[in-house]
């Protein structure tokens, strides 16, 4: 497809495929991430955890006092959705965020 918002933006997926409270894995300019949907808002990380391999995409989306985050499916390590934080053990390193913008029914994701 072509690349209509401008250079560093991929076209990941169809915004109505991804379903709210739920994650899937998709391939944005070559490379694997997984996107979350929390009501409006959409989210792009690392597709894995970095605590141990584990597909994020698999996780639970919660959101607590408006703010979202993934459940790690393996192990319920958490992290934050809109900045990666590790919210609780046994996770430790933050996960890779990615800036996402939702147009013409396409989520972009600007990998960097
Ligand atoms: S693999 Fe994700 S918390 Fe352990």
């Amino acid at each position: 497809m072509t690349n209509d918002m401008g250079p560093g933006w991929s076209d990941a997926a169809a915004a109505d495929d991804v379903w709210d409270g739920a994650g899937i894995e998709a391939q944005a300019g070559g490379r694997t991430v997984a996107l979350f949907r929390s009501g409006e808002q959409v989210f792009a990380t690392d597709p894995l955890c970095t605590h141990g391999n584990a597909r994020l995409c698999d996780g639970f989306v919660e959101v607590d006092a408006g703010k979202a985050s993934v459940e790690c499916p393996l192990h319920q390590g958490r992290f934050d959705l809109a900045d990666g934080r590790p919210l609780c053990e046994p996770v430790t390193e933050p996960l890779r965020t990615y800036p996402v913008r939702v147009e013409g029914g396409r989520v972009w994701v600007a990998l960097g």
